[in-house]
């Protein structure tokens, strides 16, 4: 086939979003945040009143659930049965919880049907935990990027205070290693680089400097 896809996996908070909307960007090729997915499920099961530690309950939300994106030019929104639920997906409540709900072998079987249509003949980059193991195992090019969980959270504490949000370090930090270690510890797909990909460590480089390399990577080898 002749589209293109790139596959961005990682730890909690290493910059791969951003990352991959200016890859994505440069090249003209659709973005998909598969976390937003996760996120946008975990939101609706606490809205529901369903029980967030019964994979049976969290299914039966997730199969009545149209998750959808769209691209505008301020960003990319998310939507859940056409509500916009953009920014409620980053909340300290959904954030706590979403590993959990992602770690239910039926949810992710859901979720990994529903990425592959979603991208099914388009030149995607798309990033999440198991993009080049599981969902794009055929990916052109695999980025598997790390940072030191020091600086994952300080980004992530920068990134709060500028927004107005309030935020403590030390907090951040023990969640990052919380869900750090729920995602990679996990039966079903676990977080785990890619046997072909590419490891790159962001603790020391800007983003645009992590964009450059990515996209000299799609020049050399796609
Ligand atoms: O990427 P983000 O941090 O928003 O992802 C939120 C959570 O969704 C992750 O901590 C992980 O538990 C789950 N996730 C996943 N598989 C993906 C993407 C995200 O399990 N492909």
């Amino acid at each position: 086939c002749d589209t293109v896809s790139i596959a961005i996996d990682g730890p909690a908070a290493a910059g791969k979003s951003t990352v991959a909307r200016k890859v994505a960007h440069a090249l003209t090729y659709i973005y998909v945040d598969t976390g937003a997915m996760y996120r946008a499920l975990t939101l609706k099961t606490i809205k529901e009143g369903a029980d967030l530690s019964s994979e049976e309950e969290v299914l039966e939300v997730l199969m009545k659930c149209d998750i959808q994106f769209e691209q505008t030019d301020e960003g990319q929104l998310v939507f859940i049965n056409g509500e916009e639920i953009t920014k409620e997906i980053r909340t300290d409540e959904v954030t706590r919880n979403v590993s959990a709900v992602s770690s239910y072998p039926e949810v992710r079987i859901e979720m990994v049907n529903r990425q592959q249509k979603m991208i099914a003949g388009q030149n995607v980059v798309m990033d999440g935990r198991d993009i080049g193991t599981k969902v794009i195992p055929e990916a052109d090019l695999k980025i598997f990027m790390v940072a030191s969980v020091e600086e994952r959270a300080r980004r992530r504490h920068e990134e709060n205070t500028r927004s107005g949000y309030e935020s403590d370090l030390e907090v951040l930090m023990e969640e990052i290693k919380r869900r750090d270690d729920i995602d990679s510890t996990r039966t079903a797909s676990p977080l785990v680089k890619a046997k072909d990909a590419v490891e790159v460590d962001t603790t020391s480089l800007s983003i645009d400097n992590v964009v450059e390399q990515i996209l000299d990577l799609v020049n050399e080898r796609v």
